[in-house]
């Protein structure tokens, strides 16, 4: 807490300034979580998941390029892997993943055995993002390629 989320605040409230939201409260937290995902979490995803989780591959049965496919969740077996929980970073698998806390599943996966790991700044955006519900814009994340 502190100083972390005063910032992380302002950014949304800056966020939401640059769209030109007022009132009412309802519609400046939506346009502020959407200013959010376009902001930060658009490019995460667009850099490194979609490539593995998008139109073209769904590495684990999931996608990530649209919010749908996210709470969707990830396919085992036939078995459905729940990767989110809305509102609830320490209960979402997608943030155990990006946090490389876990040997078995680890996002990016390692490559060559080695770590892929996001930077903080990146997983701490992304913990805010799943804590706001995880908001998407209206257009699907294309993959940027490498
Ligand atoms: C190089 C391809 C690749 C990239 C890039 C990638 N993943 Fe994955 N992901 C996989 C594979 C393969 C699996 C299936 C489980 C395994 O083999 O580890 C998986 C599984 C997952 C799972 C577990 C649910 C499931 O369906 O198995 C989550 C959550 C996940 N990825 C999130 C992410 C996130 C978030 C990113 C970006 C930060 C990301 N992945 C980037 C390949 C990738």
């Amino acid at each position: 807490m502190g100083r972390r989320m005063a910032g992380l605040i302002m950014a949304v409230a800056t966020a939401a300034g640059v769209v030109g939201i007022s009132s009412p409260a309802r519609a400046a937290d939506d346009a502020a979580g959407k200013a959010f995902f376009e902001a930060k979490i658009r490019p995460i995803l667009a850099e490194s998941c979609v490539g593995c989780h998008g139109s073209e591959k769904q590495k684990g049965g999931l996608r990530l390029d649209t919010r749908e496919g996210l709470i969707a969740g990830g396919k085992d077996e036939g078995k459905v892997i729940k990767v989110i929980e809305p509102g609830d970073p320490a209960k979402s698998l997608i943030i155990e993943a990006v946090e490389y806390k876990n040997d078995d599943l680890a996002m990016p996966p390692p490559k060559k055995k080695v770590s892929q790991k996001l930077a903080d700044d990146k997983i701490a955006a992304l913990k805010e993002w799943v804590k706001m519900g995880a908001p998407y814009g209206e257009k699907a994340v294309e993959a940027v390629k490498k």
